[in-house]
Parts: C-alpha cells; structure tokens; sequence
C-alpha cells in the first residue's frame, strides 16, 4: 500500500472541550482532554493529509505536521470549522458543551456583602450550534467523510447508530464512557487508553481496548481506505 494514501487530502478535526464564559473570570467547561482528538489529528498527517485541527482549551503540543487552530467557545469552533472549509474529510472528536451562558457578565460577578443573605445568580442557558451536524447538513461544502464520535454510558451502540442518523454524519465512533466501560477501566476522559465501535452505514464493528493512538491510527487507515474506494461506504 502507498506510504501516504491522504496525500492531497484535506482533513478538519475538532478536538477538545470547549469553554462557555460565565464572566471574565469563569466559564463553564467538561472533562475533554483533547488526547483523542489530537491522536487522530496526528494519524492523519503521518498518512499524508494537509490536517487543520480546531482545539478547545487542552494542555497538550500541537501535533506535529497539523496546522492548529485554537479557539475558547462552540461558536467559536463552528467558525474556525467553517473557515477552514473545504475539506475532504470532518472528524469531530470535540466535547463541545451542549449550552452557553445566554449574556455573560462583562464584568466578574460579584457575591453580595452584608448581613442579609442574597440570593445567588441564576445563569441563562442557550443551546450551541451542533458543529458535527452543520459540517454533516447536505450541500455544496460537505466533506466526502464526515466522522463523529458519542460518548454514552448505556446502550452505548443503539444510541449511537440513532445519533449517526440524526446528526447526517456518514460514521460514528462510539465510546463507553460508563465507569463500567472502557473494559473495567472506567471512564475515558482523560485516559490514556479507549474502546470504541465504528458504527458506519453497514453495521457496527467492536475494536479491543487500545490506546488512544493505536485508535487514532486505525482509524485514519479505515479513511485512506475508504476514500480510496468509495463504492464500499
Ligand atoms: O450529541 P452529542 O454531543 O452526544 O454528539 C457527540 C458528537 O457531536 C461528537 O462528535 C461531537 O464532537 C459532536 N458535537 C458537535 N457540536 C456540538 C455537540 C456535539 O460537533 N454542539
């Protein structure tokens, strides 16, 4: 097989959490640690993709070979997704948060002083644009692959082939992130290691447990394959 099958391929991988400011000095945020996002940004650069990754907040290096685009909110994720359009293939590995806060403080919110006790602020929620859903909508600008990811803790196949339909994403990677999942060892935010299921058009497949990068790289075959021979997707 050819040493860098994506060659002239566009890819565009959202890694992450996202953070939802509260007011200049809060926000609210997840658990994502960006590892697998990253891993898979970096697996599709050593097979020879041009790799634009939009990370979120995370403590990780650039990956080499990847052109980084860093960025705070979901919205600001869409964004820099869309800017980055066209791409070949979308893999939305991010946990982006589900809301922000509907009009954050300007200004840091301020715990009342005094002897009557003050009632505490109650945040506004609205909800995010879904990033996966808008790069997977039909039209003109749509990747050839689009790849999304669910994390459940409970018929974590079943919710997952439903959320494939939903959101119009040709694949999805689904993990267990259950404290009894992951093979015993619990939850995956954050770990070193994840086992997952590739639930695409024809069925679901089970991986073994692996590390994040050894599913980075199987992955990133699975799309050199894929693309190289549409007919089978
Ligand atoms: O709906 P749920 O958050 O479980 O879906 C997870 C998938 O959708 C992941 O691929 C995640 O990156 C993507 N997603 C997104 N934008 C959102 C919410 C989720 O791209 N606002």
């Amino acid at each position: 097989e050819q040493a860098a099958p994506l060659c002239g391929r566009h890819a565009l991988v959202t890694s992450g959490p996202t953070h939802e400011p509260i007011d200049p000095v809060r926000y609210i945020a997840n658990h994502s640690s960006g590892r697998q996002g990253h891993a898979i940004a970096a697996a599709l650069a050593r097979l020879g993709a041009r790799v634009t990754l939009v990370s979120g907040p995370v403590t990780l290096a650039d990956p080499e070979g990847v052109s980084v685009v860093r960025v705070t909110t979901a919205r600001e994720m869409l964004a820099a997704c869309q800017a980055a359009l066209p791409a070949d293939i979308a893999v939305c590995a991010a946990a982006v948060a589900d809301w922000s806060v509907a009009a954050p403080a300007s200004q840091k919110l301020k715990k009342a002083e005094g002897p009557t006790p003050v009632p505490a602020p109650v945040l506004t929620l609205e909800p995010n644009p879904d990033i996966l859903a808008t790069l997977a909508a039909p039209g003109p600008r749509r990747p050839s692959l689009v790849v999304g990811f669910a994390a459940e803790t409970e018929a974590v196949v079943d919710h997952a082939t439903v959320k494939r339909r939903r959101k119009g994403c040709d694949w999805i990677v689904a993990n267990d992130v259950s404290a009894q999942g992951n093979g015993g060892r619990g939850d995956t935010f954050g770990g070193r290691q994840n086992t997952v299921h590739l639930i695409t058009s024809s069925g679901c497949e089970d991986w073994p447990t692996m590390d994040k990068e050894a599913v980075a790289a199987r992955l990133a075959t699975r799309i050199a394959r894929i693309l190289a021979d549409p007919f089978v997707r």
